[in-house]
């Protein structure tokens, strides 16, 4: 019965020179095919790469070959339209009989199968390929090369650099994926329409649960003891006086099995529950706290406001980015930079009241980096006007603000809290302030107790600072007593 219908195969391909549309879909498939295994070779083989050649390799190219394929389906139907009109709506059966008796239905099956092959070995291999592209930091980092910046570059100065973004953001599972994939097409809407916020706004509301992310790596019952870091601090002065502090910090664990359950990560044990309600979009007011036991036992804590009624608002369970809120993205202060760079040598430190002139050079407001770097330039050679060394200065601040302050995303360290300590932010003492009461009234979270979270090991300058006291000295102020108030009244990361 197949001789009836001699030219059915070579009828359908017959499509492809009576139909321009196809052609074309045709050849640009083709095209696209070509340019992606050419650029798939360049990028094997290419060492560094070049960070346009993923998005080429892998996003362009597939999609021109979609497209092509597209056009390829949508002159064939054309084609059928127009065959159906001519005769008069009947349309030609789609049945394609094969006689393998004949040498050209063979040779026609031939190409037909190697085609399909291939087509579906380079889907499969391209797709995964754009699979694992879509995941790389370098996707994330550079798509959206502007908008991400501020993220992408304290990223690589933290102790995550090393880690893929998605190991944070995404974590394994296919929802996740999916979910990640199309708010990730909606964020490459907004950036095209400039709808994105400047700078991103924070906390990220559906950032996976720290379970899945950073528990993959980090062990949440682990005890860790005590943690020992040193702050270097130099007074405003004309003599940049310098003020260290070490402190002993009580990170301690979360599981009995391995140490004693307390201290820092006792927040982050799985035996019990801390949960809170933030008054605020930033989550920095924090007037309602309620504590689960391993035993079931349940005690809230709240200021004078709330202790009757609970505050209104989403009650949200404590986790690991509570605290550790920019584990990747830490934009640090104007404050620390200049001392660290004071510290560690990196500027003259002869030149007098070094710390606030570079800090009021830092944060004055610059539209662009480039009037940044004049201005800084500028402020610093009013400010030292017969000093040599004030360029090897000028040079390591300019350095400072291109990695901390992003002016076109309006991102730099006051639009983003840092929760895990407590002098420039809340942080901490968001809980720990002594207004946390049980209705009662009897019970306060732990606050003036200094040493319940760190013991000063030791503080001051020279001679003082080498006679270290392993039971803990009560801290000195610089500035004085200050008593009955939150160090961040005064402390902003900016003045002091
Ligand atoms: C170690 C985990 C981790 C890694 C790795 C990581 N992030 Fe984040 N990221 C976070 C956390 C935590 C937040 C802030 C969550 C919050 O405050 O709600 C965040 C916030 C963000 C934000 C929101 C704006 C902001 O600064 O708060 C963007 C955008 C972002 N990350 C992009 C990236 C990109 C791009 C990469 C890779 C180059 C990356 N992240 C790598 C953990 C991570
Ligand atoms: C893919 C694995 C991985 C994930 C996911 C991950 N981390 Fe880490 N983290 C590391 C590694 C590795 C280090 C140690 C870096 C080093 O010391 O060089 C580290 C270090 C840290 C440190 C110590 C930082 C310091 O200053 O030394 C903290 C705190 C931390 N991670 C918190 C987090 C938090 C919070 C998350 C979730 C938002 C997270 N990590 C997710 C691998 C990971
Ligand atoms: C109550 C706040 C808080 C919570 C919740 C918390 N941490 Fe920490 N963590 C700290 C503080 C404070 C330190 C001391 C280091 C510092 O100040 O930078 C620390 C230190 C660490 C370190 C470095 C210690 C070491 O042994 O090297 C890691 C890693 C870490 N945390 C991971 C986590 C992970 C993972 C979680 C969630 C399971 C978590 N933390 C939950 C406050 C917290
Ligand atoms: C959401 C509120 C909240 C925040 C934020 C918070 N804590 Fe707590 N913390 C509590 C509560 C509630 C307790 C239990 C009551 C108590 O022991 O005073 C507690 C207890 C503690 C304890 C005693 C644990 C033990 O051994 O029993 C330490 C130490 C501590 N917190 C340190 C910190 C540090 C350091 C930070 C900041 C990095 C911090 N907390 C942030 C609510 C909070
Ligand atoms: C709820 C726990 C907690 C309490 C209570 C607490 N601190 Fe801290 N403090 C911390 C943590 C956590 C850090 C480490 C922050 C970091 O990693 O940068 C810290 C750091 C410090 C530092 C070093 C910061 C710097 O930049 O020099 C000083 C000084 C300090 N605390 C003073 C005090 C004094 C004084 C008190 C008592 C009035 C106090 N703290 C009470 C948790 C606490
Ligand atoms: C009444 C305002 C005020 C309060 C509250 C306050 N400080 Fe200060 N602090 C100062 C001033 C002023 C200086 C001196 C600044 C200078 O000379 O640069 C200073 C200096 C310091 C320094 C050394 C210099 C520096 O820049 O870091 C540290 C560390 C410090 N304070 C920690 C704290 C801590 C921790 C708290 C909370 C327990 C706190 N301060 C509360 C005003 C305050």
């Amino acid at each position: 019965m197949t001789s009836e219908k001699p030219g059915r195969i070579s009828g359908f391909v017959s499509i492809f020179y009576r139909n321009w549309v196809t052609l074309a879909g045709f050849f640009l498939a083709v095209a696209a095919a070509f340019a992606f295994v050419l650029l798939f070779a360049i990028d094997l083989f290419a060492h560094g790469g070049n960070q346009y050649m993923g998005i080429l390799a892998y996003i362009v190219a597939p999609a021109f070959f979609f497209m092509g394929m597209g056009l390829v389906l949508i002159g064939w139907w054309m084609h059928r339209r127009s065959l159906a009109r001519a005769t008069g709506g009947v349309l030609p059966a789609l049945a394609v009989s094969i006689d393998l008796s004949r040498g050209d239905h063979r040779r026609q099956l031939f190409f037909f199968l190697s085609g399909a092959t291939v087509f579906l070995l380079l889907t499969a291999f391209g797709s995964y390929k754009t699979y694992h592209y879509t995941e790389s930091t370098e996707f994330c980092g550079t798509m959206c090369h502007t908008v991400m910046e501020p993220e992408f570059v304290t990223y690589q100065h933290s102790p995550h650099a090393r880690v893929a973004c998605v190991e944070c953001h995404i974590g394994s599972g296919a929802t996740w994926y999916v979910k990640s994939k199309l708010s990730g097409a909606y964020q490459v809407y907004s950036v095209i329409a400039k709808k994105y916020q400047q700078p991103i706004p924070t906390p990220v509301h559906n950032l996976r649960p720290a379970q899945d992310t950073c528990e993959q790596c980090h062990w949440p019952e682990k005890f860790s003891g005590d943690l020992v870091k040193t702050y270097q601090h130099f007074l405003s002065d004309d003599e940049n006086t310098p003020y260290t502090v070490r402190v002993a910090l009580r990170v301690g664990g979360g599981n009995p099995a391995n140490g004693p359950v307390g201290g820092i990560h006792w927040h982050a044990s799985t035996s019990h529950k801390v949960e809170y309600v933030a008054t605020d979009e930033k989550r920095q007011t924090i007037p309602w706290v309620r504590v689960t036991d391993e035993r079931g036992n349940v005690k809230v804590y709240a200021t004078e406001k709330y202790r009757e009624t609970p505050p209104e608002g989403e009650i949200r369970r404590m986790d690991c980015m509570d605290c550790h809120n920019r584990p990747a993205h830490t934009y640090k202060t104007p404050n620390f930079l200049v001392e660290q760079a004071m510290a560690l040598g990196r500027v003259d430190s002869a030149l007098p009241a070094f710390k606030p002139k570079a800090v009021a050079a830092l944060t004055a407001e610059y539209e662009t980096v480039d009037s940044a770097m004049a201005g800084i330039a500028a402020s610093m050679r009013e400010a030292y006007p017969d000093r040599q060394t004030v360029q090897g200065a000028i040079e390591e601040l300019q350095r400072i603000y291109r990695e901390n302050f992003f002016p076109y995303m309006k991102a730099r360290w006051d639009k983003y809290p840092e929760n895990i300590g407590h002098k420039d932010w809340a942080g901490c003492f968001r809980c720990h302030d002594g207004e946390h009461k049980t209705p009662d009234a009897k019970e306060t979270i732990k606050a003036n107790d200094c040493n319940a979270c760190h013991l000063f090991l030791a503080q001051g300058a020279g001679d003082k600072l080498h006679r270290i006291e392993p039971f803990g000295m009560p801290f000195e102020h610089p500035a004085g007593d200050v008593e009955g108030l939150l160090c961040n009244d005064c402390h902003t990361g900016a003045n002091q």
